[in-house]
Parts: structure tokens; sequence; C-alpha cells
């Protein structure tokens, strides 16, 4: 009878232990869910880099990669939002930087692409400090990219140390790689450290094609939330574009007008024109819209007002099938720009 009971008294201990084990296993799996992290694949989850807080990030219901036409914004890999149309500030110098920066802000507008090589860093920063003393904008609804450029990757740190001084609003929300170039994955790993520290939100490349990418992917621990390309009517980076969206990394297009020196042609295209008198709106918010329909965020570098207003008026309207494709169809593999 003794010898039964001891048996019992085992075999309900060895069910405990079972159960107690079995249960820690679950909730270990249910974490690693939740945190839901493959940085290298860039499959989506949730909460990859576990930086800033809840309310500022992807509100659960968004889809990594694809826009919200609703709210303007796009879910990217890293968790955060970002807008999907704002203003770049190549050649923008001081004070028509801090202006059109605040223009921006006034009329609504939340994302701006600037860039060390740009030398205004420190203009976008004034102009965004101004924008939320004097709009009563909170910094959280602003989303600031910069870049660093490949003269500054032997020394990551001091570069992004200096892009963080120079911008001076907290921390920065996206940082690029400007171009490919000598230690690239190694101010890459840098920027990654940064991430870790929440002072960079989320990362991305820019000038990086499909070779690029495929060689510079494995090499890191983040998947990029963000490549930043020339595209444009005449260059259309038709199997690149979808290429980066697979792997649920936003595209960005630079040039998005063609560029200064190439506005007029693009703005005076035939089909384009006639897209836009059909619709009552500019060729330039068709030439964006038409964007934002591939998935592409737009940033169009400018300092009119009236321009920046335009540009950020894309919503009121929506290209047919049939139009996408006669866009489409004026590609021509014209590149504006070497890189
Ligand atoms: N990653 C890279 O390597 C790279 C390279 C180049 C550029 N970028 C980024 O991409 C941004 C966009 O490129 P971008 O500024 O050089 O060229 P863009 O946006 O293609 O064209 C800018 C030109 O378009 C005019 N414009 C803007 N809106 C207009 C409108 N609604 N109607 C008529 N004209 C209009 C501007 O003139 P107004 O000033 O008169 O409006 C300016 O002359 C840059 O500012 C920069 O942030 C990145």
């Amino acid at each position: 009878m003794r010898r039964m009971k001891k048996i019992i008294t085992a075999l309900l201990v060895f069910l405990l232990l079972f159960c107690l084990a079995a249960c820690a296993n679950m909730k270990n799996q249910q974490a690693s869910q939740e945190s839901a992290v493959d940085l290298r694949t860039g499959e989506t989850k949730d909460r990859p880099n576990g930086i800033g807080s809840e309310k500022e990030k992807g509100d659960g219901n968004m889809n990594v990669g694809t826009f919200d036409f609703e709210k303007k914004s796009v879910l990217l890999n890293s968790g955060y939002e970002m807008p999907i149309m704002g203003l770049g500030t190549y050649s923008l110098s001081h004070d028509t930087c801090v202006n059109s920066v605040k223009s921006l802000l006034k009329n609504g507008g939340r994302l701006i692409d600037t860039a060390y090589m740009y030398g205004n860093e420190d203009a976008v920063g004034e102009g965004v400090r101004q924008a939320m003393k004097e709009f009563g904008i909170p910094r959280e609804e602003i989303f600031v990219i910069t870049k660093i450029y490949p003269s500054q990757f032997h020394d990551p740190e001091a570069a992004i140390d200096m892009a963080l001084e120079k911008l001076d609003i907290g921390y920065i929300d996206m940082m690029l790689l400007h171009h490919p170039g000598t230690g690239d994955v190694k101010a890459y790993l840098a920027m990654e450290e940064y991430v870790r520290q929440g002072k960079i939100r989320s990362l991305g490349l820019s000038n990086w094609y499909v070779e690029e990418l495929t060689a510079f992917l494995p090499q890191v621990n983040i998947v990029p939330a963000l490549v930043q390309n020339e595209i444009h009517p005449y260059y259309q980076e038709q199997d690149v574009v979808p290429f980066i969206q697979k792997k649920g990394i936003v595209v960005q297009c630079w040039y998005p007008l063609g560029g200064r020196g190439h506005t007029a042609a693009l703005l005076n295209d035939g089909t384009i024109a006639e897209i836009a008198k059909a619709h009552g709106v500019s060729a330039a918010q068709v030439i964006l819209r038409w964007d934002l329909q591939r998935g592409i965020v737009v940033v169009p570098g400018s300092s009119n007002l009236r321009h920046i207003k335009e540009n950020l008026d894309l919503f009121g309207f929506a290209l047919t099938e049939a139009e996408m494709q006669s866009i489409r169809e004026l590609d021509r593999n014209e590149k504006h720009d070497w890189y």
C-alpha cells in the first residue's frame, strides 16, 4: 500500500513538473511571436526594435508597406508610421529651407527629407522647432529623414552625432546611407547601434538597386525600412520597385518631377497634361498621385508656397487603371543623375 502511495506521489510530481515546463514553453513562444522580429527577412511584425512608445507606432490595423490613403501614411517594418508625402530640401539654402519646412508643416505636411550633403540639416531642424512652437505640432507627428554620405563612412558615429546635433530635434526619425560606398556595411551597423539607443528610429538606404541590395542585406541585422531612388515617369524602375516592395521595404522617390532643369519636359508632357485636364488638377499632382498609387512615397522639392500646398493636395482624385497604364508607357529609362 505504502509502495503504491509512493508511486502515485511520484507520478503526481512528474505530472506537475511536466505541466510547469509546458506552460513556460508556451509563454516563451508567445513572447517571441509578439516581438516577432525577423530583421533579416523583413517579414511583417509588430515591434522589431522595441524603441519608442506604443502610441507613436502603428495602430496594429495596418499592414507593413501598404499605404493608408485615409491616414496618408504607411506602416514601416520598424513599427513606425511614416507620412506618404512631404517635402524634399535638396538645394534649399538656409532661410528658404526654414520657410519651406514651416510652410509644409503649417499646411498639414509632416514628412521632410534632408541630408548631410544638402548642408541644411540645421535649417530643417530650425524650421521644425519653430513650427512646433508656432503651430503647436507635437514632435511625434513630424518625420524627418536625413542621410550620411560615403565620405563619412570611415567614422559613422561622428557623422550620426553631427546630424543629431545639427537637427537638434531630439531623435532622428530615419537615417539613410546616401549611396553605396566603401565602409557602407560598417556605417549601417553603427546606425543600428543608434537605433538600439533610441537616437534613430528607422533605417534605410538611398541609391541601392537589385544587385546592391542582394549583396548588402545578408550583412546587416535590421532590414532597411525604406529605399530612396530616382523615379519619375521617364525613369520608372519597373523591376526594382516591386523587388524592394516584396521585401516589406517601402520605396520613396527622388526627382519625382524630374529634378531641377528637367521639370518642364515632364510637366508639359502631352499624356500627363491630358490626364491633369481630365481631373482638373496640375501635371505635378498627376505625377505625384501616380507615385502614390504605385506605393511610392513622394518628397517633391519646392520653395514655393503654392507648389508646397498643391503637392500635399493629392487625395481628392484618383487615376484610373488606364491612366496609370498610359503613364507607365512613358518610361524611357532616362536617368537624370549619375547615381
Ligand atoms: N537620395 C538622393 O540621392 C537624392 C537625390 C536628389 C534628390 N533627393 C531628394 O528628393 C527631393 C526631390 O528632388 P528635387 O527637389 O531635386 O527635384 P523634384 O522634386 O523633381 O523637382 C523640384 C523642382 O520642381 C519644382 N516644383 C515643385 N513642385 C511643383 C509644382 N507643384 N508645380 C511646378 N513645379 C514644381 C520646384 O520648383 P519650386 O521651388 O518653384 O516649387 C523645383 O524646381 C530632393 O529635394 C531631395 O530631398 C534625393
